[in-house]
């Protein structure tokens, strides 16, 4: 994709931002009632949330720079390249070689500029989808919690939510369900703002000619996702709407309980001590020491450290201030402070498969990416009046949310991984751009598998706390995943069968069709890629004061894109600390 010269503008410069510390030599103190650690998505809603109560002190230490000026953190068509590995945005993490995937070694895009949802990566970005009532209601059996079930979450879901019209305020009706969504919270979530109408047409009639594969579906927020519907996004007003947008508004900012300290890279929680207050959590640490240029300082914490660092990062964290397994510690000679063997264990990973078609149309992304002229009168068309193409992200227009068949022999190997009926084994992606980026125009289906079974983790690899981990995805480590995507991909391949595709479609860029069902199989390993690594729950038993909010808390990864679960997950997760507090 072509990128401007121009892309890094400083749009805000001037804004009073003036919380947000670049120097440690400037904070006030470095004690506080709470250490939030890590600015992303959750980390932002629970330190905007905290701060509501003014009598409560927040610091929040952050690695990564501020979104100030960068542009590709603001505009949706762009927000695929600022995690990109080799930016300044981003941690350049790779996993180690993944045996299932014939392999191969992938990059982890964890963009780190503050804004920035940990876990954006290619597919995941802006993307707004719940998940199923029945993975939340999975959740409440799994932790014994009610409150994590769908019908007590889903207030959350609308606290968080401020349904925008899209930037080209076109009809929405019946592309979506206004009884589900929020309309006063903080995060904007939209349909898309620009059209790709021909594309779009033949999705939408491939589900009224095969309705029985390919159910239209109004809204797959609703917590029944099973169909096929318009995709919802975080964005308003043709700009990415963020943790750091939405909830840390220039008003938040000037909050005089708040502070937010950028390029704090935090390595471990220090100062551990025994708690009095509470018998069954006998420890609790007081510190969080992290690196700000070359020198090492302690920011310390009088009731809670929050880590809220994401998939990598908190385990990480954990693990370097010896809270693991014992004898994983011990052979990097890293001290025990509690044996919890669990911390970093049990990833999880959505593999994605995309194939593309050549089609006999001129209305694709291509037009765009493929065409200086047109790519710079889009940025400049986005830039004068927030419309035109940029103001979407470039994944898709619409998603599909499917099931293995019951009958499907794939659960003799393992019993059905996902929650319930009316959750997903399935995601399909529907994109008007091809993935070869080779000259043309073409358009892409993505299949994900959203329920895998295999596991992978997160494990140190050396005592040196700022040392790269070794990030093992477990990618089609369990042979259902790599059977179960196989018979996803069938779907895909007979969603173009309908008759709306004829004289649209052509060629696919690599012929799956003449490919025996193990043939198949071995080349999605060879060519799957990973989403985003999940965690399930990293709730820290044996600490006074030490919480764990990202998506890591969920015991199992949500059939969907994470970033509207990490919302909710924060959002309830400040009002469980509050509520301690109060
Ligand atoms: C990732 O690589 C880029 C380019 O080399 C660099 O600017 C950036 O600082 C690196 N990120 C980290 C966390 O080292
Ligand atoms: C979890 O589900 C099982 C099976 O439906 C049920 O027997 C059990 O009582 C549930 N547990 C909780 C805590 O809801
Ligand atoms: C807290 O931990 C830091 C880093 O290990 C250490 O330098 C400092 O002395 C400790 N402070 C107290 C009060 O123990
Ligand atoms: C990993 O997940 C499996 C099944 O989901 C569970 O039985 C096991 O206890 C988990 N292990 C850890 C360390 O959390
Ligand atoms: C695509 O654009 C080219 C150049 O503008 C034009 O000659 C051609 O007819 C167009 N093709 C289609 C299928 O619209
Ligand atoms: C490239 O875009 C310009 C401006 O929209 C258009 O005039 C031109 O025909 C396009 N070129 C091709 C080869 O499609
Ligand atoms: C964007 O708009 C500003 C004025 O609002 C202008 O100075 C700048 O040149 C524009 N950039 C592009 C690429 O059009
Ligand atoms: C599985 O069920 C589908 C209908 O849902 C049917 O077409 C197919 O023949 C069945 N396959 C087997 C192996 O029974
Ligand atoms: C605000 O925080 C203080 C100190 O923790 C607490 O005593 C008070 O109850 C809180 N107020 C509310 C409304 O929660």
């Amino acid at each position: 994709m072509l990128i401007p010269s121009f892309a890094i503008l400083a749009f805000f410069s001037g804004v009073g931002f003036c919380k947000l510390y670049e120097d440690v030599a400037d904070l006030p103190a470095l004690q506080y009632d709470f250490v939030v650690v890590g600015g992303g998505t959750a980390g932002l809603v629970v330190a905007s949330r905290l701060t509501e109560n003014s009598s409560v002190s927040v610091l929040v230490l952050e690695a990564g720079p501020s979104n100030v000026g960068v542009l590709d953190a603001q505009v949706p068509f762009l927000a695929d390249g600022v995690a990109n590995n080799g930016t300044p945005y981003s941690w350049n993490y790779s996993t180690i070689p993944q045996t299932g995937a014939a392999n191969h070694v992938f990059e982890y895009l964890r963009g780190e500029v503050y804004t920035w949802w940990m876990q954006l990566a290619q597919q995941d970005g802006l993307a707004y989808t719940r998940g199923a009532a029945e993975d939340f209601d999975r959740y409440a059996n799994l932790t014994g919690d009610e409150g994590w079930s769908w019908n007590k979450i889903f207030p959350y879901f609308l606290k968080n939510e401020r349904w925008t019209a899209p930037a080209d305020h076109h009809d929405t009706h019946g592309q979506y369900n206004p009884a589900v969504h929020g309309t006063d919270g903080p995060i904007q979530v939209s349909i898309s703002g620009f059209s790709w109408s021909e594309f779009e047409q033949h999705v939408i009639q491939t589900t009224e000619q095969l309705p029985h594969d390919f159910p239209f579906n109004l809204d797959m927020n609703s917590g029944k996702p099973l169909g096929i519907g318009w995709f919802q996004y975080t964005i308003g007003g043709g700009e990415r709407s963020s943790s750091a947008t939405g909830y840390l508004t220039p008003a938040v900012l000037r909050r005089p309980n708040l502070d937010i300290l950028l390029h704090a890279q935090v390595s471990k929680l220090v100062n551990v001590t025994q708690s009095r207050v509470v018998p069954a959590e006998p420890l609790a640490f007081r510190g969080v020491e992290f690196k700000y240029g070359s020198s090492l300082h302690v920011a310390k914490a009088s009731k809670e450290i929050i880590l809220s660092a994401g998939p990598i990062g908190t385990p990480q964290i954990l693990l370097n201030s010896g809270v693991g397994d014992r004898t994983a510690l011990t052979a990097l000679g890293i001290s025990t402070v509690l044996d919890l063997p669990g911390v970093g264990k049990n990833a999880s990973e959505h593999p994605y498969f995309g194939m593309s078609w050549a089609v006999n149309s001129n209305q694709t992304v291509e037009s765009i990416t493929q065409n200086a002229t047109r790519y710079n009168e889009a940025f400049a068309e986005w830039n004068r009046s927030h419309t035109g193409p940029f103001v979407d992200p470039t994944p898709g227009t619409h998603a599909g949310w499917l099931r293995l068949r019951a009958n499907s022999s794939v659960f003799d190997i393992h019993p059905d991984p996902s929650p319930g009926p009316d959750a997903p084994h399935f995601e399909m992606i529907f994109q008007p751009f091809g993935f070869a980026g080779t000259p043309g125009h073409f358009i892409s289906l993505t299949m994900a598998m959203v329920s895998p079974v295999s596991r992978g983790s997160v494990t140190l690899s050396s005592a040196d706390p700022f040392a790269t981990p070794l990030i093992d995805l477990g990618l089609f480590s369990n042979e259902f995943d790599a059977l179960a995507l196989t018979e996803g991909i069938q779907f895909a391949l007979k969603f173009v069968t309908a008759p709306t595709w004829n004289g649209y479609l052509g060629a696919p860029t690599v012929d799956l069709t003449s490919m025996s069902p193990a043939e198949l199989t071995a080349y999605i390993r060879a060519h799957s890629g990973p989403g985003v690594p999940r965690y399930p729950d990293l709730k820290v038993k044996g600490f006074a004061g030490l919480r764990v909010i990202d998506a890591s808390v969920l015991p199992i990864v949500p059939g969907a894109h994470t970033q509207a679960a990490t919302y909710v997950v924060a959002e309830r997760g400040a009002d469980l600390v509050k509520h301690s507090w109060s």
